[in-house]
């Protein structure tokens, strides 16, 4: 797909692109909505074929996080940036890096305060401290030590967790004791995640690229460890991918020997209409942009409203009632859940908008509303 696709078929802004000859990375920034706050999400760094390719991704990472925010109802739009690295992460030296996060904030910089960013895939709560400090404050998700409320992992993990409850119940069972719960991708939220269902008494399979990572599950929580391509052919009772995206097309769709699927990774269908197979077949999908918002609920729970970690906890469980109205809005109106979840963040933006609280860079908490 050429950049010029990627741009036309889209309809947020490019917020910014760049290379840096120094390291060989490429930055993209996209901006998918502004209307209910700055945009917000997160920033993933790893190897893609193409810079096409990557632009392609940050495009639609933007467009989920419009939807997830939406849908949590909390006062930002959606952005997103990649960076694609020019080798993998662990084999870039810590000056490359370091270099890297600098460039990186020179962005968000000079997008004073219209997107801010967080940690995702290959990035962490330490790199979000260089990112705040270089960017002059345009980054969610620092260390505690830093000032921050340190990594958004575990109450992702937590609110997948809720919508892991929420969609067995669904899907006609109340427990996890004795049943399988496959997790692709044992990291930051993953491992967690599998950590959670195993102590409900499921039975963990497991898979990760990252061998130590399953060394892990299996001495840790019996997990049954598997190989990466055996993945969408292992019956399971519950499917929770937790590694990248566009792990579900329609052929997976039409065969996939599990009966929930509820996960941390953004954007797992390749398109929308992949759920209307699914719910042909009567597999409850949990839609991504909801299961997975309790690390947005955290982040700008405790950095723009203020909010406790007891609260951002009860914010997280919340998300198993908007799942319930999901699965009832789809069953009512015969549609997909990823329909009815769309249906249900649309009608944020056609309420009435209250002046939303932007965040404020030297503090992060709510101050006025920057002008559209
Ligand atoms: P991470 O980078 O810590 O972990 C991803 C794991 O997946 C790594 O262990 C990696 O080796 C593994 N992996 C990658 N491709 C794989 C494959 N094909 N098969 C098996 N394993 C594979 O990332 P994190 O933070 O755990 O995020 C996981 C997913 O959840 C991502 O899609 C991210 O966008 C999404 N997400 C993360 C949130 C957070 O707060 N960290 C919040 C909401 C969504
Ligand atoms: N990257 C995470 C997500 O996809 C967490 C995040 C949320 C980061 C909001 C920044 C802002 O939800």
């Amino acid at each position: 797909m050429s950049i010029e696709q990627v741009i036309s078929e889209w309809e947020g802004q490019v917020g910014c692109v760049g290379f840096d000859h120094e390291t060989g990375a490429f930055f993209s920034i996209a901006i998918h909505s502004r209307a209910l706050g700055p945009a917000a999400g997160g920033t993933r760094a790893m190897r893609y074929a193409g810079f096409d390719e990557a632009l392609r991704d940050a495009t639609r990472l933007a467009g989920a996080m419009t939807l997830k925010m939406a849908i949590a109802g909390l006062p930002m739009g959606g952005g997103k940036s990649v960076i694609a690295l020019p080798a993998p992460r662990n084999e870039l030296s810590e000056a490359t890096w370091r270099r890297i996060l600098e460039v990186h904030a020179e962005n968000l910089a000079t997008l004073a305060g219209q997107y801010w960013t967080g940690p995702d895939v290959g990035t962490s709560a330490a790199d979000m401290d260089v990112l705040h400090e270089r960017s002059g404050g345009f980054a969610f998700g620092r260390t505690e030590a830093a000032g921050g409320p340190g990594s958004s992992a575990p109450e992702t993990a937590h609110g997948v967790h809720v919508a892991i409850h929420a969609a067995i119940r669904e899907a006609g069972f109340d427990d996890l004791e004795g049943r399988r719960v496959l997790v692709q991708g044992l990291g930051a939220v993953g491992y967690d995640l599998a950590a959670r269902v195993a102590a409900d008494g499921a039975r963990v399979i497991a898979t990760d690229l990252d061998a130590a990572r399953c060394e892990r599950a299996r001495r840790e929580l019996g997990a049954e460890i598997i190989e990466g391509d055996a993945v969408l052919a292992t019956p399971c009772d519950v499917f929770a991918p937790c590694a990248t995206g566009g792990v579900i097309t329609a052929g997976v769709a039409a065969e996939l020997p599990a009966r929930v699927i509820a996960g941390a990774a953004n954007n797992v269908l390749d398109a929308p209409s992949t759920a209307d197979a699914l719910a042909r077949r009567r597999i409850v999908f949990a839609p991504d942009f909801v299961a997975n918002g309790g690390g947005g609920i955290h982040l700008v729970g405790r950095e723009v409203l203020g909010w406790s970690p007891d609260e951002v906890a009860a914010h997280v469980e919340g998300i198993g009632t908007t799942l319930s109205e999901v699965f009832e809005l789809a069953r009512h109106d015969g549609v997909s859940t990823e329909r009815a979840a769309r249906m249900l963040a649309q009608q944020r933006f056609e309420a009435p908008i209250a002046a939303p609280a932007a965040p404020s860079a030297s503090t992060g908490r709510a101050a006025p509303a920057l002008a559209e």
